[in-house]
């Protein structure tokens, strides 16, 4: 049996940012409260718990003085209610992201009705549409757009940080021929994360050579799902886990080759505890035969 893990594993460095930046305000101020899950892993939430973090679901919800913005952003008017509270307000907003509702408040100021190829259900993609003020449409069926009843003249389109780079081309190309005959502009803006770009290429080469694909990130994570399909897409089995507790001795057969990658908010640890559980595992099997 043989074991290969992609380069890049662990946290990524909007994920670093946030984290830190929730420990220091956690260790300065006490108990504080993120209006969601400060990344989407649970190994990670709990353990922020301990020192005391609160989630609240709702901007509304935050009974104390200290409200954190979690890394997925949040609707500016979200952000007011919380600041016309006079509550102190801490944002570990990924630059990415940041970077993505910048981008969409600039084409909703400029006029344009934003299309965001997202999920709709995301953090994120709701708070990008929250810097359009809700001028637009958050989709991942470019069949959503040719429903409409009425098409704006001038359209914005962009994509949810996380998303598939293939995809977002398709959905692009798919809007172009719907958009062109009935308006004025079209304005496409690229707002994939590179390093969850990075991640995607090298799980799909890696997924390309193994049997078997260990895709490794919380089960809510959005850039670890992605992930999972990716590498199914090459037609490689795949099991998204969350820890190494997950992994099935019966998932394995001596001779086969294993691929391990994992999201952008896991933890070093859970990857290393993957990779000892693998290990373990082939020197049992490689002892038996
Ligand atoms: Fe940010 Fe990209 Fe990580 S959007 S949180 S750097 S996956």
């Amino acid at each position: 049996m043989q074991i290969t893990k992609t380069e890049e594993t662990g946290f990524c460095f909007g994920v670093k940012r946030a984290l830190k930046t929730l420990e220091e305000a956690a260790q300065k101020h006490g108990g504080v409260e993120t209006v969601g899950p400060v990344v989407h892993n649970q190994q990670v939430v709990d353990q922020f718990a301990r020192l005391g973090v609160r989630v609240v679901a709702d901007p509304d919800e935050v009974k104390g003085n200290v409200a954190v913005i979690a890394s997925h952003g949040l609707p500016p008017q979200a952000a007011e209610k919380l600041k016309s509270r006079r509550l102190t307000i801490i944002d570990t907003t990924c630059p990415n992201v940041h970077k993505a509702q910048l981008a969409a408040k600039r084409l909703s100021e400029a006029g344009f009705w934003l299309v965001i190829f997202g999920d709709p259900a995301h953090p994120e993609v709701k708070a990008i549409l929250g810097w359009a003020n809700q001028q637009g449409i958050a989709t991942l069926e470019s069949s959503d757009i040719a429903r409409l009843d009425k098409f704006p003249k001038r359209v914005g389109v962009l994509s949810q940080t996380t998303r598939n780079e293939r995809q977002f081309t398709n959905f692009v190309n798919d809007l172009v021929g719907l958009l062109l005959p009935h308006v004025q502009e079209l304005s496409v803006l690229n707002t994939l994360c590179d390093v969850t770009r990075r991640r995607q290429t090298a799980s799909l080469e890696l997924a390309r050579k193994v049997d078997l694909m260990i895709v490794v990130g919380g089960r809510n994570s959005a850039n670890t799902r992605i992930l999972a399909e990716i590498c199914s897409s090459a037609g490689t089995k795949t099991h998204h886990i969350e820890t190494a507790a997950e992994i099935k001795e019966s998932w394995l057969q001596h001779g086969k080759s294993v691929g391990v990658t994992s999201g952008t908010s896991i933890p070093d640890n859970v990857i290393d505890e993957v990779m000892l559980k693998l290990m373990e595992m082939k020197r049992r099997s490689d002892v038996g035969n």
